[in-house]
């Protein structure tokens, strides 16, 4: 797994899929509060982290991936990709990966730019999958839990990828409850990679991955 984490044995059969992705952290208090509240229900998320804010936090990274959920990276800095020269992106991301690798193992780690915003440069450098979304609820904006789980609730198909942040209180409280409405319509919770594969989808370098919609069926 790209993020050194456990294999996740799955019977998905019909069931419909979806990837619950967190950006900008780790923030240990609330990702904490994630990651106990992921746990408790067997649902799996892949965080993508900002390097900076890793050092201090390795045992919960370590955690993280130990319990399978997919670890990637957000840039050192938080920095708009496409600003950087081919050095800077280099650090940004390249050294974001190594800090990873010193305590979890080789991995693949892949990226999320900060904002979605890529282009071609990126798209060449970027070493691995780069990671979009197809669900946004805006999470960071208002804080307002109602409001998150009814955005995401509405707009949900198999195969979306959501979008949410780890480091504030409400989006947590907002994922969990995510994670319980659409458990009990008969989804199940699995990292990119995970939902890439069970799709049939073969990740490649440079490629932007936005959702894993089932083929649409000939008729
Ligand atoms: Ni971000």
């Amino acid at each position: 797994m790209a993020g050194g984490g456990a294999q996740v044995e799955l019977d998905t059969g019909p069931a419909k899929l979806v990837a619950l992705t967190f950006d900008d952290g780790p923030r240990r208090s609330t990702t904490r509060r994630l990651l106990d509240g992921l746990e408790l229900r067997e649902a799996n998320a892949t965080f993508f982290l900002v390097g900076e804010r890793i050092e201090g936090c390795e045992d919960l990274i370590e955690e993280m991936a130990e319990a399978g959920h997919q670890v990637g990276v957000h840039t050192f800095n938080h920095v708009l990709v496409t600003e950087l020269s081919r050095e800077d992106f280099d650090l940004q991301v390249g050294k974001t990966r190594a800090l990873l690798t010193d305590f979890l193992g080789e991995g693949e780690f892949w990226l999320r730019p900060p904002y979605g915003i890529v282009d071609d440069s990126v798209e060449r450098w970027a070493d691995g999958p780069l990671v979009l979304w197809s669900v946004d609820p805006e999470d960071w904006k208002d804080r307002d839990t109602d409001r998150i789980v009814a955005a995401v609730l509405e707009h949900v198909q198999d195969g979306d990828i959501i979008l949410m942040h780890d480091i504030y209180e409400s989006s947590v409280d907002a994922a969990l409850r995510i994670v319980d409405a659409l458990t009990s319509q008969g989804y199940v919770f699995v990292t990119v990679e995970q939902l890439m594969d069970l799709r049939g989808v073969e990740p490649e370098c440079g490629v932007c991955y936005r959702a894993c919609p089932l083929p649409e069926e000939e008729s």
